[in-house]
């Protein structure tokens, strides 16, 4: 392989806490410990195609520690092996823009990549190296459903806000002997349901790996009435669903990898439990994209921090086509044709990511203490 002399960074799919750590661990270490060039691409892909970028140095990047968000910017729809492009009669087509970008990226002299995102984005950082360019990925998500590292990013700083939204709404259930549903985020896994849901306390959890019977829901709420705790919270994940029906869905972001949106199987369970229960009244709240923002919890800060450090030792020392990743205290890393298993692009929409053991310790263990999955 070629000496590598300038690094680019991309930061795609959906935000979390965590990343400005990680662009801050990447760029310091590059630039002291190797005396690397950096630059930024931004908006994601979408950066590397437009040629749209920033350069990165000691800085860019001082101070940025704490914030949620990227400073780069980032997208969740632009995936450079299927590309909308305008052609020339007007119309909209898709195209594999790839070599394209790979052009940019010789024209401005970039040798490697590390690319920051959850499947979609690592499928095509996967894809790149498979092109041969040296390609190293960092996993990012804050619905813990990538199965190649114990844990990202983002996740941790998701569940304190959970738990602080699941504290406020427990005093203002109890002032009026309410059934509070509160929707949370997480795809097709329900571990920020679950663990948010045991740190706040919640009643009932209801998750997509345990299918629910609204009926379960009814029962826990009497019994909570007759052992005199008048009111009920439900978190509710969005990919969860009932029994005998389908996940909600709450649109299609066409151009995405995985173009399937969930929400507001929320507000569907209030007003279902409206009509079923005559003696409260139900409440629900979204707490959608405040679980995306917010000051970074130091966990996420250091695991962030530590991902990026590792993840230019990594790239200098042979290990491109690799991703870093968190097994019990230790970061390591693994191939990206492993991490993304058959390849498929977005192959975790049909359920394929790391999900919630409904027989495993978390779940028992909220079941011994009393509260209802609904199943
Ligand atoms: O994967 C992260 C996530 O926040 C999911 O929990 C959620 O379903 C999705 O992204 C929302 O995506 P968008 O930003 O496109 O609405």
């Amino acid at each position: 392989m070629e000496k590598i002399r300038k690094i680019g960074i991309i930061t795609g799919g959906g935000d979390c806490s965590g990343l400005n750590a990680v662009i801050n661990g990447i760029t310091k270490t590059a630039v002291k410990k190797y005396a690397l060039e950096v630059i930024g691409f931004t908006r994601g892909y979408a950066g590397l195609y437009r040629n749209d970028y920033r350069p990165l140095g000691l800085k860019t990047v001082s101070g940025i520690m704490h914030e949620g968000g990227t400073i780069l910017k980032s997208s969740n729809k632009d995936n450079l092996f299927n590309f909308p492009v305008v052609n020339k009669e007007g119309k909209v087509e898709y195209k594999d823009v790839s070599d394209e970008a790979i052009k940019h990226l010789e024209y401005l002299g970039v040798d490697a990549l590390i690319v920051i995102g959850g499947d979609g984005t690592l499928t095509s950082a996967r894809d790149f190296s498979r092109k041969g360019l040296p390609v190293v990925g960092v996993p990012k998500t804050i619905d813990n459903d990538l199965p190649a590292t114990d844990v990202t990013f983002g996740y941790n700083t998701s569940l304190e806000t959970i738990t602080d939204a699941l504290d406020k709404i427990h005093t203002t259930a109890y002032s009026h002997d309410r059934v509070m549903v509160v929707e949370v985020m997480g795809r097709h896994s329900g571990w920020l349901a679950l663990e948010g849901g045991l740190a706040g306390s919640a009643d009932v959890i209801l998750i997509p790996e345990i299918p629910y019977d609204i009926n379960k829901i009814l029962d826990k709420v009497k019994q909570r009435d007759a052992f005199g705790r008048n009111f009920t919270i439900i978190v509710v994940s969005e990919g969860a669903k009932p029994k005998d029906g389908e996940v909600t869905v709450k649109k299609h972001v066409e151009d995405s990898a995985d173009s399937v949106r969930l929400g507001g199987v929320g507000q569907k369970l209030t007003d279902q439990l409206e009509k079923l229960i005559p003696n409260h009244e139900v409440r629900h709240t979204n707490l959608a994209y405040i679980q995306r923002g917010g000051i970074t919890s130091q966990f996420d800060r250091a695991l962030g921090l530590l991902f990026g450090v590792n993840a230019v030792d990594l790239l200098m020392n042979g290990g491109e086509g690799r991703m870093v990743q968190l097994r019990g205290r230790k970061i390591t890393s693994i191939p990206l044709e492993d991490v993304v298993g058959s390849g498929e692009v977005g192959e975790t929409s049909t359920g394929g990511g790391k999900q919630v053991d409904p027989d495993g310790q978390y779940v028992q263990a909220a079941k011994s203490i009393g509260i209802s999955f609904a199943d």
